[in-house]
């Protein structure tokens, strides 16, 4: 192979959903063959026709360009992916129990369907947030089909944690901060090393417990920043302090950087609610006492009770109010509303009585088919049509670059609460709206 050339690896790729996709597509674009397999067939199906399920910005066009040139499959047929591969990614979800725990079902269905049909040396990597010691698991659930099957394929099991942001998935993949191979065999390094070899990124290979270990650190570390600076922000409101001028202080020592200091109604997700449960969990399990993530998890709840706290406060007695909402998703550039704050919002608001509308670039159904009460519309100004109050909830830029003039014009009512602080709440003053934010008590 001539140098500078990339060897083109068979990928199989187990679960589809925000993690499988993106990894399939990122792989596809560095040249190597890849299949995704899933058991959805109506997801596959779509797949097929170049049609992505999910919204996630980029990342359909890439697999419409990855089809055309046949470098990227989907099949409904585990088997069939796993047996033409030399690498095999586990992407599956691992979604919370009600004891905070990971559901770790579908690993282990996963990794008993590679070890039933792997045919000839090959490395399974995992890709899911797992709890440390998940590398061995799958290391004997495999071993143990192979037993069972009576033949004797060589394998490796590789932890390869995934960083991505949903909103910004492709951009990650393609320029990650970071990879981590959490990987015991130095031949099995040496192929991950080659897998990622276009990749410029800085490349850690470590033991795979430690690499399960930096997956849930990393998301502790960053729900843990984003926490303090909302308890910070809480108390910023009482003394009539600007938090976002204390975050932009504070993000030019180098030593915190000016990432993940944005105080709002609190982190969702399908990621930071469940990895933290998780990790406290773990803590439970082998007699550590997690206080400060316990501290995080409690702090989290607090701030979106606080800011219903001071919707009440500001505006009164709520029944009947009109409220819109803006942003339901947990994040901009997602429809993704697990665990979203919005959720926690609208109960609170309906719970006393308030009438509820909004509006969301990429949410609608998801909202009223949980909440039958609410009204979602597809034209902000609509939305915000007679209004008591609007409630910022997600910083999509479609909400931070509306008319505010025009939306007051529309408003029956002043009052703007700001759960993300991303309003210029000057300017707001000048047009006459009531700006409340959080930790942003200017009006004190
Ligand atoms: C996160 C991690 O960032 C990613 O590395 C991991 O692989 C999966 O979990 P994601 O859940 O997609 O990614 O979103 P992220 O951008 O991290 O935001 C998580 C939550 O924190 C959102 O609700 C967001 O609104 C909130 N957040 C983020 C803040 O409240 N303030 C901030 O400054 C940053």
């Amino acid at each position: 192979m001539k140098k500078g050339m990339v060897r083109k690896l068979k990928i199989a790729v187990i679960g589809i959903g925000y993690v499988g996709i993106t990894t399939a597509v990122s792989l596809g674009e560095l040249g190597h063959q890849v299949v995704g397999a899933d058991m959805d067939d109506t997801k596959i199906k779509q797949l097929k026709s170049g049609i992505l399920p999910i919204y996630e910005p980029h990342v359909e066009t890439v697999i419409r360009k990855l089809l055309r040139e046949e470098s990227l499959h989907f099949t409904t047929s585990i088997k069939e992916a796993v047996e033409r591969a030399e690498i095999v990614f586990i992407t599956v979800g691992t979604p919370p129990l009600a004891d905070g725990r990971p559901n770790m079902k579908h690993i282990g269905d996963v990794a008993t369907e590679i070890g039933r049909h792997i045919r000839e040396y090959s490395i399974i990597v995992n890709k899911s947030t797992v709890p440390v010691g998940t590398t061995d698991d799958v290391q004997s659930i495999i071993a143990d089909q192979l037993k069972l099957r009576e033949v004797n394929v060589p394998f490796d099991v590789v932890s390869n944690p995934e960083f991505l942001q949903e909103g910004r998935a492709l951009q990650n993949a393609r320029k990650p901060d970071r990879i981590i191979i959490g990987c015991s065999s130095p031949a099995a390094a040496e192929i991950m090393l080659q897998l990622y070899e276009k990749v410029d990124a800085p490349k850690q290979i470590t033991s795979p417990r430690n690499a399960e270990m930096i997956k849930y650190a990393s998301n502790a570390f960053l729900a843990t920043k984003i926490t303090l600076m909302n308890e910070i922000a809480r108390l910023c409101d009482r003394l009539a302090v600007d938090v976002s001028e204390v975050a932009k202080g504070l993000g030019m020592d180098k030593r915190i950087g000016p990432h993940f200091l944005q105080a709002g109604i609190g982190y969702g997700g399908s990621c930071f609610p469940k990895d933290i449960s998780a990790l406290v969990m773990m803590g439970r399990e082998a007699q550590i006492e997690m206080s400060i993530l316990e501290g995080v998890q409690e702090v989290n709840q607090l701030q979106t009770d606080w800011f219903l706290d001071k919707v009440k406060q500001q505006m009164g007695d709520l029944y009947g109010k009109r409220i819109t909402l803006f942003g339901f998703a947990f994040k901009p550039d997602t429809d993704d509303i697990r665990e979203a704050p919005s959720l926690k919002i609208i109960v609170g608001l309906l719970n006393e009585g308030a009438i509820i509308s909004g509006f969301d670039p990429a949410v609608n159904k998801k909202i009223t088919e949980m909440f039958p009460s609410v009204t979602v519309i597809e034209d902000a100004y609509q939305a915000a049509k007679e209004a008591d109050a609007v409630v910022i909830c997600t910083e999509w830029d479609e909400i931070i670059n509306l008319d505010w003039r025009k939306i007051k014009g529309l408003m029956k009512g002043n009052f703007i609460f700001d759960g993300r602080n991303v309003l210029d709440w000057r300017m707001l003053q000048q047009e006459g709206l009531r700006y409340w934010g959080v930790g942003r008590n200017m009006n004190t």
